[in-house]
C-alpha cells in the first residue's frame, strides 16, 4: 500500500516538475529579448514579412505597414493608408539603428537592425504626414524621410 502512494506521488512530482519547464520554455519562446521579435539583419528582403514591404490589408478594420529602412531611406517609398482603421507599423533595419517617426503622433519607433518593432495607430484625420528619422545614422541621415498618404 505504501508502495502505491509513493509511486502516486512520484508521478505527481515528476508532472509539476514537466509542467514548469514547458511554461518556462513557453514564456521564453513568445519573449525574446524583453518582447521583442527578432530578425537576421543580413537576411530582411528574404524574410517575411519585411520581402514584402508596403501596406496589406489584414482584415476590414486592420492594416499591415512593412517597413525597412536603411540609410538615405525607407521601404517602400511610398505609403498609402486608410483613415479611422487600425494602422499596425512594422518595422525593421538592414544597417543601423535609425527611427520612424510621425510628425503629430505618437508614433516615434526605434529601427533597430536584428530587432522587429511594432506600433499601432489610427489616423483620425486623411492628410500627409511626414516621417522622419529621429537618430542620427550617418551621411543619409538628413534624408531619411517619407510622407504618409493617409485617405
Ligand atoms: Cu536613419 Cu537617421
Amino acid at each position: 500500500k505504501f508502495e502505491k502512494i509513493w509511486l502516486g506521488f512520484g508521478i505527481l512530482s515528476l508532472l509539476l516538475f514537466l509542467s514548469i519547464i514547458g511554461v518556462t520554455a513557453f514564456a521564453f519562446n513568445h519573449q525574446p529579448s524583453g518582447g521583442l521579435e527578432t530578425i537576421d539583419p543580413e537576411k530582411v528582403h528574404e524574410t517575411a514579412p519585411f520581402d514584402n514591404p508596403g501596406t496589406h490589408k489584414i482584415n476590414d478594420d486592420t492594416y499591415e505597414v512593412i517597413i525597412v529602412a536603411k540609410a538615405f531611406g525607407y521601404e517602400p517609398p511610398e505609403i498609402k493608408v486608410p483613415v479611422g482603421k487600425k494602422i499596425i507599423f512594422k518595422v525593421t533595419s538592414t544597417d543601423v539603428t535609425h527611427s520612424f517617426s510621425i510628425i503629430n503622433t505618437n508614433v516615434n519607433m526605434m529601427v533597430v537592425p536584428g530587432q522587429i518593432n511594432t506600433k499601432e495607430y489610427t489616423f483620425d484625420k486623411p492628410g500627409e504626414y511626414l516621417v522622419i528619422c529621429n537618430e542620427y545614422c550617418g551621411t543619409g541621415h538628413h534624408f531619411m524621410k517619407t510622407t504618409i498618404e493617409v485617405i
